[in-house]
């Protein structure tokens, strides 16, 4: 196995020499570690199966789900790939939400670990994804910042940010995604394998509580400015059918890039859960959970009113 740092950025690494459908403990034990120092892996030319995502995936842990089609085109019983989905879908706002940088599943009581995405079938322009280094951003922050946030934390939301970034304001359904809570996280998280400090921040993240909104939006908008603001900590992966690529959703930043979304892009998609005693918030039951009810619910009355212009001119996603 040949693993080689990405060049000029603080973080990646590309992994070829290996096979990861067949892959015995030695081979995984010396991912695993490359995993946790670069951040993220590219493996080229895997063209792993469903079930190869999906037994990979669980090396690292639980799985959220695996081998889910992060699609613009719907897949057929036989597994092929069929017809295109209109843009004016619930799917596709949720997908175009994506297009701003964001951290998977903080969203949920429990956020994830890292995610895995390997390409089926890419368009020839756009779509590429895009990844940050939160830890180096960190690590770049001047000393007066690191104090000011190092107690604070954000709650975090993808009805919020759905309404946020794309003015979409999907049904509330306690069963989906957008199930009216909202999990709080330190907005500077300690990674729980290496011990290194990260941004936790990220389209999610809103109301910082002991904040005015205003102030809260400014800090939030401007760390992550700064965040993405040096090349160096970001890495622009242009998809080549058959590429997996793993990253680690404790320190890392992600967003796709906008394409023809008349053109297919079919990417499977595999999500593995953060653990109970670093990646957990609390869980709806417990009583703390009211305060993101309450914040979030506060903070969709307003958007609704100032997201009117944005994407999807707050609508209310009556239509599917
Ligand atoms: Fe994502």
């Amino acid at each position: 196995m040949q693993i080689t740092p990405v060049e000029g950025k603080t973080f990646g690494a590309v992994v070829t020499d290996v096979k990861l459908d067949d892959l015995d403990d030695t081979g995984f034990r010396e991912i695993k570690t490359a995993f946790l120092q670069y951040g993220f892996l590219l493996f080229p030319a895997q063209f792993l199966s469903d079930e190869d995502n999906v037994a990979f995936g669980k090396r690292f842990g639980e799985l959220e789900f695996g081998a889910l089609p992060m699609s613009n085109q719907r897949r057929l019983e036989d597994g092929s790939w069929g017809e295109m989905i209109e843009v004016d879908t619930q799917r596709m706002r949720t997908n175009i939400g994506n297009e701003a940088w964001h951290t998977d599943s903080t969203y949920r009581p429990l956020s994830s670990k890292c995610a895995m995405l390997s390409a089926v079938n890419v368009p020839d322009e756009g779509g590429e994804t895009e990844l940050a280094d939160m830890r180096a951003a960190y690590a770049a922050l001047d000393q007066a910042t690191r104090d000011r946030i190092a107690g604070l934390s954000a709650f975090h939301s993808t009805q919020y940010s759905q309404a946020n970034d794309v003015g979409d304001f999907p049904p509330q359904d306690e069963k989906s995604i957008y199930h009216g809570e909202a999990y709080l996280r330190p907005l500077v998280k300690v990674h729980p394998e290496t011990g290194v400090k990260s941004l936790f921040i990220g389209r999610h993240a809103f109301c910082i509580p002991g904040l005015a909104r205003a102030e809260s939006r400014g800090l939030l908008k401007s760390l992550l400015e700064f965040a993405v603001s040096d090349e160096a900590r970001i890495y622009r992966h242009r998809w080549q059918a058959g590429d997996t690529l793993l990253w680690d959703n404790r320190c890392l930043l992600h967003r796709a890039m906008p394409y023809d979304y008349s053109r297919p892009r079919v990417l499977l998609g595999t999500r593995i859960a953060g653990e109970p005693e670093s990646e957990l918030a609390y869980y709806p039951s417990d009583p703390e959970a009211q305060a993101g009810r309450d914040a979030l619910a506060a903070e969709l009355e307003i958007l609704r009113e100032e997201a009117t212009d944005r994407m999807f001119g707050a609508t209310t996603a009556a239509r599917r």
